[in-house]
């Protein structure tokens, strides 16, 4: 696998490391972006405070780097109860849910990232957990088993997938809210440079802002990981300020072209466009071709390149558009569905 930095996934240590941790926005107030989500969480937070209940299970779903786990931590912090936060691969049996399930309290959330990867046997366990707050797991094998049945305070589940189609349908439908989380406006991404460069102690000249937020694929994880080495080179080539003349100089270091494209998207369209006069084509092939995994291109690769038209998904494959072409100075003019 190729290493990006303009990968929209959580890198090794991201998601603990203490950058990474502090840039994140604690509460609503301070998270820029996504105001339709927002909207609907404040509320039903305030309706769920009125009451004195937990909030209802919440699914968060969309392309990588866009503030669902964020998301689960401001929602926490804003009731004023425990985070606790788990991951679909993580939970490899009914047991390890029921372990989880018995240490929480009443109110706490649980956070699930990459739910969509749940064991079915696991799934099975956490239907009446959501619906009833009970557990009902087998302990024991062959003629000793037994069921045991457990009441659990009220709690929320909270789950995060880049993949809600993967989702089972009752899986999907004991969640009370879903949100679809949306790819930034170049506004929203300039804000969220100016905001992290004030807590890592840097003042981003406001071309420079535009500068990375154009080339970070509207994706607040990929903008502040490229604010970070473009501060590296304003500390090692300048006097440690941030222009727009040192932004442009380190991401074009990094191979980041004008329109966040590295090295890979570049070689994923170039390769349709070379070996299948620009699709349409099959995922499988195009996965075999450029010597990625199937669902990182569909998770990691496509939404950016969907979002800014260079790709579309037709039912007989994966076609580029001439914008794409154009982009990438081919000639569009031996390929009449283009035009
Ligand atoms: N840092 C990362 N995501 C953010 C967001 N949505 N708002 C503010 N800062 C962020």
């Amino acid at each position: 696998m190729i290493e990006r930095i303009v990968n929209s996934e959580a890198g090794e240590d991201e998601n603990t490391e203490q950058t990474e941790v502090t840039l994140r926005p604690r509460d609503f107030t301070s998270y820029i972006g996504q105001e339709n989500a927002k909207r609907n969480l404040r509320l039903a937070i305030q309706a769920a405070q009125k009451r004195g209940e937990a909030i209802d299970h919440v699914l968060l779903h969309g392309p990588p780097g866009l503030g669902k786990t964020t998301l689960a931590g401001v929602i926490a912090r804003e009731m004023g109860t425990n985070l606790r936060v788990t991951s679909g691969p993580a939970i490899e049996r009914a047991g390890d849910l029921a372990s989880l399930l018995t240490n929480i309290e009443d109110g706490d959330i649980l956070f699930i990232d990459e739910i969509h990867r749940l064991p079915r046997s696991v799934e099975e366990v956490l239907y009446p957990a959501m619906e009833d707050f009970r557990l009902d797991i087998m302990v024991g094998k062959g003629p000793s088993a037994r069921s045991l049945q457990l009441d659990l305070p009220a709690f929320t589940i909270i789950g995060a997938t880049t993949r809600v189609g993967s989702l089972s349908a009752p899986l999907r439908d004991r969640f009370g809210m879903v949100h679809r989380l949306e790819f930034y406006t170049h506004q929203e991404m300039v804000e969220i440079l100016h905001r992290s460069g004030s807590i890592i102690g840097i003042a981003v000249a406001s071309e420079a802002a535009d500068e990375i937020a154009r080339r970070a694929r509207l994706t607040p994880r990929v903008a502040n990981r490229l604010l970070r080495r473009v501060r590296d080179l304003a500390d090692v080539k300048g006097d440690g300020s941030l222009t727009q003349d040192i932004a442009r100089e380190a991401l074009t270091m990094l191979e980041i072209d004008e329109l966040g494209l590295d090295g890979a998207d570049r070689m994923l369209l170039s390769t349709i466009i070379e070996n299948h006069n620009g699709g349409p084509v099959g995922i499988d092939t195009i996965a075999a071709l450029v010597s990625e995994e199937r669902t990182t291109i569909e998770d990691v690769y496509e939404p950016y390149l969907m979002q800014i038209g260079f790709l579309e998904r037709t039912p007989r494959g994966r076609r580029v558009s001439a914008q794409a072409y154009r982009h990438l100075d081919y000639d569009t003019g031996d390929n009449p569905a283009l035009v």
